[in-house]
């Protein structure tokens, strides 16, 4: 049976089963259709390939930025592994969701949702329901109910949340480390955020800069915003995907003297979108090449 949100959030902190933990998350699917997915230990591969590289640097990595973290669980990995290979780095964790609410519209029936009023489960009585719609619904025509449910709950929800009758929460792990290394931020990584400018020493992007999730023309802005955000020459970039057998693909990058990237290591042939990351000027070297060859017509 699923886990409801309110037991979950009820269960003491103490008592991290991380398997359970990535079960509850993996059934909640966000407003913009992706689920809070992640798997403990799969970057074993990335640690061993990439380790010599990053040991060299520990020195010098003060800030990292880890994009798309879920609920942090492989981002408490990377603490761990920075930690390992002599780095005393402070992390910061960015989603584009991060806090929710649990609200109980009537005794007996409470919502889990997102501030906007997203619903991300419903409890009945203790009983977990979800409230996103599957194939299958539309055979079984349970697709009604569920449709009209978000429709009808969503100003509510809202409502309830703005008027402070909600139990907020974080869709973060609980296997956190108690040093405040890791801070978490809900944050957009196709928006350019000043505080994040020239900033970090590494920044990792796991499992978010997909072909198949993004566009080609959005991966260039999120790389034009990990670029920007990259403190300058030699702070590192970690792009990957795992694949449904757990294998990884992956390309770590250092940012080069003139400002574009630089492939330094390799796992299970690259990064699917390592062209893209290495063709990348940002728009202050374009210009410098264009007036370079213009001088020289
Ligand atoms: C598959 S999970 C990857 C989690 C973790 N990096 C890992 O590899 O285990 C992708 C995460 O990216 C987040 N995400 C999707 N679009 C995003 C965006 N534009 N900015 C920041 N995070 C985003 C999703 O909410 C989701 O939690």
């Amino acid at each position: 049976m699923n886990l409801s949100a309110s037991e979950f959030y009820s269960s003491g902190a103490d008592t991290t089963d991380v398997v359970l933990e990535s079960a509850f998350f993996a059934k909640l699917k966000m407003r913009n259709g992706t689920f809070k997915l992640t798997q403990p230990s799969r970057f074993q591969e990335l640690e061993v390939a990439f380790r010599p590289h990053v040991e060299e640097r520990a020195g010098s990595l003060r800030e990292v930025l880890d994009v798309g973290v879920s609920t942090g669980l492989t981002t408490v990995e990377l603490a761990k592994f920075l930690g390992d290979c002599g780095s005393a780095a402070s992390i910061t964790a960015t989603d584009l969701f991060i806090e929710a609410h649990i609200v109980e519209l009537f005794p007996g029936f409470r919502v889990f949702c997102d501030p906007e009023g997203w619903p991300l489960q419903y409890d009945l009585r203790g009983i977990a329901i979800r409230p996103w719609i599957r194939r299958l619904d539309y055979v079984t025509l349970a697709f009604i109910p569920l449709m009209l449910g978000r429709s009808m709950l969503k100003a509510r929800l809202r409502s309830r949340i703005s008027a402070g009758v909600s139990r907020p929460v974080r869709m973060i792990t609980r296997s956190l480390p108690s040093n405040g290394a890791i801070v978490f931020v809900e944050n957009d990584i196709m928006c350019r955020s000043e505080r994040f400018i020239r900033r970090f020493d590494m920044i990792r992007a796991a499992n978010i800069l997909n072909k198949g999730y993004f566009s080609p023309d959005q991966i260039i802005i999120a790389i034009g915003n990990i670029h920007a955000y990259l403190r300058g020459p030699g702070a590192l970039l970690i792009v990957g995907r795992t694949n449904r057998a757990g294998e990884n693909a992956a390309t770590l990058f250092e940012l080069n003297r003139v400002g574009s990237f630089t492939a330094l290591e390799r796992v299970g042939g690259g990064s699917e979108i390592e062209r893209l990351v290495l063709d990348f000027r940002c728009p202050q070297l374009r210009t410098a090449i264009g007036e370079l060859s213009i001088g020289h017509q």
